[in-house]
């Protein structure tokens, strides 16, 4: 095989960590959580989130990768050899998990951005999103037919992932990401000031960000927060392993750990501002309280629902607005999308030592098939149930084991060591205590509580044990595809998969 990939620039790595971080979820997923769980008191344990298990997570992977100069599977085998399924594990649960209709999603953005030329929903968005685009059948095995716009949607947006993830990083993900994120930064920050410029903008962002303190005591705010920053930072994916491995030997990680935590924490507290003002604008309009007009839910209700409806009311130029946003939410997802094909792509390539363009191409292809599920007529009832799941069940398993792992089994002081060896700002033993016992012990809770709640409130009417039944089936999928690649004979031996570091290039 050749050399190993290489960022051109460290701004470059920065900007593709940056976009695999900011997706979907910071747009509609924080905000709501946010006013959900007491509005500005959410930030405390969101920030407290951040500081005990987001930065220090991330610089373990960053660290991991870093020093083990490999994919998740490459790095965990070069920690110990019974580890590597855990390598194989953690991007296989997101591609096969998350990914598939993660990319339908954005394939239902592509369509409304193009819909937003006409302000296609009408006035009722509502039965637009559920009856006439997707239109959703009573049960989940009522699958029907697939639905053609979507096909068609989600069809450019796997092509396009192709297309970026098909070349060297340095000219396919970093290429597209340095245009991608100041695009998104731009684009977010001129809805976020048209938003606040709207009559009623006020009273939107008081519902958002009014802390309600007595929400401090319910355990559940605790949990949105951690599991809200497991899935908007993209650890326990393997994502940041792999785009690590590909810097060079001097690289600033803890500086790089903080600057995407921090930058994608930001974003999701800005976006919120142009969601809620919004919406401030349409209980003016409409005349309704607050409350009613943001809706009772997030997620896809509020992207794909209650905010066109917003968008309608708007005094001027809504379709321009219409097209902003969707255009965001469909680059913000593009760029996390391509980072779970490249994490796999480096994994398989370690092993196999097949070309690039043969394992994207393969991936992408049956990634493709994968996701018609998704855009069949009951395809929203699917999603649901695998979001929760997998968001739920999988990543925080995946954070809890590469706690335990990695503090435990390679010893998080020599994860350390090597940090410091190669960072300006260095890490106290402080770092240890946090990977070795603080992270796994809140994610160990967290598991617990969120299982005990599942088994005695089920989910959304959804009846349990299928619910548990079709969520199991996509984590077992991905422990089986795991076991297969991890039997597999390595094609050269690991240990002598040597990539020259290139001691004395230090990316600006
Ligand atoms: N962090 C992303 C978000 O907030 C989620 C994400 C990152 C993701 N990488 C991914 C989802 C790859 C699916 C596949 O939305």
């Amino acid at each position: 095989m050749k050399e190993r990939s290489r960022w051109s620039s460290q701004t470059g790595f920065l900007l593709a960590a940056i976009g695999s971080a900011i997706g979907l979820g910071n747009i509609w997923r924080f905000s709501y959580m946010a006013y959900q769980n007491g509005g500005g008191a959410f930030l405390i344990p969101y920030f407290i989130a951040l500081l005990t298990a987001g930065i220090p997570l991330m610089i373990l992977e960053f660290g991991l990768g870093h020093r083990m100069l490999g994919s998740s599977a490459l790095s965990y085998r070069r920690v110990d050899r019974r580890l590597e399924w855990f390598g194989w594990w953690m991007p296989l649960l997101v591609m096969y998990g998350i990914m598939l209709y993660y990319t339908v999603i954005i394939g239902w953005c592509l369509n409304y951005t193009l819909f937003s030329a006409n302000l296609a929903w009408g006035k009722d968005p509502a039965s637009f999103f559920l009856k006439d685009f997707l239109g959703v059948t009573g049960s989940a095995w009522d699958l029907q037919d697939i639905v053609v716009p979507i096909f068609v949607s989600t069809g450019v947006v796997w092509l396009i992932t192709w297309f970026i993830c098909y070349k060297e990083v340095n000219r396919g993900i970093e290429r597209a990401c340095k245009i991608f994120m100041p695009a998104l930064f731009v684009l977010t920050l001129v809805l976020v000031f048209w938003g606040c410029s709207l009559e009623g903008a006020g009273k939107g962002l008081e519902f958002y960000l009014k802390p309600d303190w007595s929400k401090l005591k319910e355990v559940s705010v605790w949990t949105s927060a951690y599991g809200q920053i497991f899935f908007t930072l993209s650890i326990g994916f393997g994502i940041m392993i792999a785009y690590a491995s590909y810097l060079p030997r001097k690289s600033n990680l803890v500086q790089n750990a903080l600057i995407t935590s921090v930058v994608n924490c930001l974003y999701s507290f800005i976006a919120g501002f142009a969601v809620f003002s919004v919406l401030g604008h349409r209980a003016l309009v409409e005349n309704v309280p607050m409350a009613e007009a943001a809706g009772e839910k997030g997620g896809a209700i509020l992207a794909f629902v209650t905010y066109p409806q917003a968008i309608s009311e708007l005094p001027a130029f809504n379709h321009l607005f219409g097209l902003l946003f969707f255009l965001c939410l469909t680059i913000a997802g593009i760029s996390s999308a391509i980072s779970i094909i490249e994490a796999l792509t480096c994994a398989i390539r370690d092993k196999f030592q097949v070309s690039r363009g043969k394992v994207v191409s393969i991936l992408c292809g049956t990634g493709f098939l994968g996701s018609i599920v998704f855009m069949c007529h009951s395809g929203l009832i699917w999603l649901d149930i695998v979001d929760r799941f997998i968001n739920h069940y999988g990543l925080v398993l995946a954070g809890f084991l590469e706690c335990v792992f990695i503090g435990w089994i390679l010893k998080a002081r020599n994860l350390r060591k090597h940090v410091n060896s190669v960072s300006g700002w260095k890490l106290s033993r402080m770092w240890d205590y946090l990977i070795k016992f603080v992270s796994p012990a809140i994610l160990g809770a967290l598991y617990v509580m969120d299982v005990v709640d599942i088994i005695k409130h089920g989910y959304e009417g959804y009846e349990t044990s299928w619910l548990i039944l079709v969520g199991m089936n996509a984590l077992i999928l991905s422990f089986i595809l795991a076991a297969v690649f991890t039997i597999y004979p390595w094609r050269r031996k690991p240990e002598l998969i040597i990539h020259k570091p290139e001691e004395d290039k230090v990316l600006v």
